[in-house]
């Protein structure tokens, strides 16, 4: 089954102000009128500013995170009401950054999963391996884990506004890429999960990103794969000349 690309900068805990607006602009005239899924997930403190440069253009504006929680007493965190606030579609969660450097849960993850799809929100939600639990054959194993304790209690209605971007944790930033094979061969078992978990059409619609190195040299390859249908990009998304040969492929 044939689905939109769906191609993604996660731009992580980079840029400055006057660097996120003249990027955004760069993609905002770059990408006109091309016809794949775009979107960037932007620093918190960048969104405003950012929401006005690609408000009413054809790419999503995403958070990288967001509070589980309801507007209230809760120091430092920023919630879904404040990000649709200013213009924000989208929030990328469950990243192996914040699994691993700040110590997310499942449980966490899967509390903001539920709280921004409830708000309206459409999700990318990041699953993936680390390296030892590749070598030990369970790779299949973390991802199914992952997938039915964060998406537990998510509708069927709302898998309309989820992604799945597999990141496997060992390519992330390491110029290191799953090769074709097996990123398509995970892929599919991730898509045969979520029809276990949910049904048919439910995976068959389902986009799934490969994240973890993707650049303009690997993403033909790995886009021309049946299961997979877009990229979440970091390192080469930080630039319109790195990010949108990707983004038009
Ligand atoms: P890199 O593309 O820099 O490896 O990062 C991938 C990633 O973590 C995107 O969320």
């Amino acid at each position: 089954m044939a689905r939109t690309h769906y191609i993604a900068g996660n731009w992580k805990m980079n840029t400055s102000k006057a660097e996120a607006v003249a990027l955004a602009k760069d993609l905002v005239e770059q990408l006109k009128g091309k016809t794949n899924k775009y979107m960037i997930g932007v620093p918190f403190v960048y969104l405003d500013a950012v929401a006005q440069v690609v408000k009413g253009s054809n790419i999503i504006l995403a958070a990288q995170d967001c509070a589980a929680t309801a507007n209230g007493a809760h120091t430092g965190e920023v919630s879904t009401e404040m990000l649709k606030d200013i213009g924000v579609q989208c929030v990328i969660l469950g990243h192996s950054e914040r699994r691993h450097e700040i110590g997310e849960s499942d449980e966490l993850i899967n509390k903001k999963v539920r709280r921004a799809l409830n708000e309206g929100l459409e999700v990318d939600l990041c699953i993936g391996e680390l390296l030892a639990e590749r070598e030990a054959g369970e790779a299949e194993q973390v991802c199914a884990f992952q997938l039915s304790a964060d998406l537990a209690g998510v509708t069927e209605e709302q898998m309309k506004r989820v992604t799945i971007a597999y990141e496997p944790v060992w390519a992330i930033g390491t110029g290191k890429t799953a090769t074709p094979e097996d990123a398509e061969a995970i892929h599919k078992f991730i898509r045969g999960y979520i029809a276990k978990l949910y049904n048919q059409k439910v995976a068959d619609e389902i986009i799934i990103q490969y994240g973890g190195s993707m650049k303009a040299s690997n993403a033909p390859e790995l886009l021309a794969q049946p299961d997979i249908d877009g990229g979440l990009i970091g390192g080469a998304s930080l630039k319109a000349e790195t990010f949108v040969p990707i983004c038009v492929l």
